[in-house]
C-alpha cells in the first residue's frame, strides 16, 4: 500500500472536515496517480467528498467500525484486520491510502511509498500529518521542481519506507 496526500509546511492536512488546499496540478496528480487503482480512506473521508459519494474509476474502500455503514459502490470493512485480508487481493503498488487525519496516522508504518506534495504555506488546521521529515525509518527519494499555482508554491514529494524495505 502507498499513500497520497497533501501537506502545508507544518504538516496540516485538513481543517472542519476538508482539505486545505485545492490546486489544479494537484488535484491532476492524485487523479492521475489513483485512477483504475484502489483507493482506501476513513468514513470521514468519504462524507468530505462530493455528495459522500465514492471516487469514480477506481474500487473504493472505506473503513468505519459502524456495522450497519453501507454506501453505494463502496466496499466496507470495519478494522485494519479486514482491511488487510480485502488488499491482498490487489497488487500491492495499485493500493493507496487517500486519508484522512486518523488512517494515515495509524496505516503510514504499513505503506511502503507515500506521495506527499508539500505547500509552502500554513493555514489554520484541525487536523495534521505525522512528520516524515523526522522519521529516520522514511527516506525522501524525489523532490520535484518547484510549481506556483497563484502565488502559492508546492512541490511533489516521494518518501521511502526503509523499516518495510528491509523486510522485504
Ligand atoms: N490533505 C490531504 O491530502 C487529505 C486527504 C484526505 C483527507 N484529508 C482531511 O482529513 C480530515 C479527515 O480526517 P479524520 O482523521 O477526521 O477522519 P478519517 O481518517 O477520514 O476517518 C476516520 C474514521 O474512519 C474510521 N476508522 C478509523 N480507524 C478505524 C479502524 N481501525 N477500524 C474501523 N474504522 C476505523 C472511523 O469511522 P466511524 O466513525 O464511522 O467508525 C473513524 O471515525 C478532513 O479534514 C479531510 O479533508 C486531507
Amino acid at each position: 500500500m502507498k499513500l497520497i496526500v497533501a501537506v502545508a509546511r507544518d504538516w496540516g492536512i485538513g481543517y472542519k472536515g476538508d482539505l486545505l488546499f485545492r490546486v489544479p496540478l494537484d488535484m491532476e496528480f492524485f487523479r492521475d496517480t489513483t485512477l483504475n487503482k484502489v483507493v482506501v480512506m476513513g468514513r470521514k473521508t468519504l462524507e468530505s467528498l462530493p455528495g459522500g459519494r465514492p471516487l469514480k474509476n477506481r474500487t473504493n474502500i472505506v473503513l468505519t467500525r459502524d456495522r450497519n455503514f453501507q454506501r453505494e459502490g463502496c466496499i466496507i470493512v470495519h478494522s485494519k484486520e479486514e482491511l488487510f485480508e480485502e488488499i491482498k487481493k490487489y497488487k500491492e503498488e495499485d493500493v493507496f491510502l487517500i486519508g484522512g487525519g486518523k488512517l494515515y496516522n495509524d496505516l503510514y508504518p504499513y505503506c511502503s511509498e507515500a506521495y506527499i506534495t508539500k505547500f509552502d504555506a500554513i493555514l489554520e488546521a484541525d487536523t495534521y500529518l505525522h512528520n516524515f521529515d523526522e522519521d529516520k525509518d522514511w527516506l525522501l527519494t524525489y523532490a520535484s521542481e518547484v510549481h506556483e499555482h497563484e502565488g502559492l508554491k508546492f512541490t511533489f514529494n516521494t518518501y521511502k519506507n526503509l523499516s518495510l524495505a528491509n523486510l522485504a
